[in-house]
């Protein structure tokens, strides 16, 4: 392989595991958001159905990004959460990890809520600005499927930020503070200038050994995914059945496969490099 070749593959395989990253932490956190949303605006059917599409389409670009690694017969980069936009957005402004949110403590107090509001709206936005930016690179545009998987995220965009902005509108709250905006800045270009270089670099980054979307223990550090996955498995479990809306990736042309983690583990071993 030549080094432009290497160079490419390489770049968008830490691409792609930063994105499934996100994008399923995106989806699990906003069945959180879901019940705080429900629990605070039990009249808003509207504002609770658009929040309901957020999360649907986060779990279809989730399924996207992972038939991507299927079709190549690899699993994505175990990335941790300081990959995670929103992870550390949470941190930054609430002062602890998204598991530790208390929903109902943020259901009951307005400040709390429209905070809330505000994370995921400005994370939308840099989301949004992102994918513009990246269906310019040409290394993606040389993978019709990556550029495929980013034209229909850069089309659901819109619909990640606009019910945020329109609710907090419609309660005449402000839609951003400026030190929410020097944090998603700060955010933004760490992931861009330190954590991707960082990622490419490490020629010895593990791999995913399960889905995510099958052992909510995928991601946690060595040694404690057997006893997270087993807290969280029913859980996903019921997430799923929520879901049940794979289709939108289907018709974008995502047609799932049989293949499953496990298959694609024991078919190439222990995937760690
Ligand atoms: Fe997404
Ligand atoms: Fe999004």
């Amino acid at each position: 392989m030549s080094p432009h070749a290497a160079f490419r593959a390489r770049f968008l395989e830490v691409l792609a595991s930063i994105y499934i990253y996100n994008e399923h932490r995106g989806y699990t956190s906003l069945d959180r958001v879901l019940e705080a949303v429900r629990a605070r605006c039990p009249g808003e059917a509207g504002f609770i159905a658009a929040v309901e599409k957020h999360r649907a389409d986060e779990y279809k670009h989730y399924l996207m990004f992972k038939r991507w690694f299927e079709r190549q017969g690899r699993m994505p980069l175990k990335v941790d959460r300081t990959c995670g936009h929103i992870d550390r957005f949470i941190e930054g402004v609430f002062g602890c990890t998204i598991d530790e949110l208390d929903t109902r403590t943020i259901a009951a107090d307005g400040a709390q809520f429209e905070k809330l509001c505000r994370v995921i709206l400005l994370t939308e936005q840099r989301g949004m600005r992102q994918v513009e930016i990246l269906l310019r690179n040409p290394h993606i545009r040389s993978d019709p499927v990556m550029t495929r998987i980013f034209r229909i995220v850069e089309k659901d965009e819109p619909d990640h930020w606009l019910p945020y902005h329109g609710w907090l509108t419609r309660q005449g709250r402000v839609t951003a503070k400026w030190r929410e905006r020097w944090t998603d800045f700060w955010i933004h270009k760490s992931l861009m200038l330190a954590k991707l270089p960082a990622v490419f670099l490490n020629a010895r980054s593990p791999r995913l050994e399960r889905w995510p979307d099958e052992d909510a223990g995928a991601y946690a550090p060595a040694g404690q995914s057997n006893s997270r996955s087993n807290q969280l498995r029913s859980d996903l479990a019921s997430s799923a059945d929520r879901a049940g809306d794979g289709d939108g990736a289907k018709g974008a042309g995502f047609a799932r496969r049989p293949v499953t983690a496990s298959a694609t583990t024991t078919r190439l071993g222990r995937t760690g490099r």
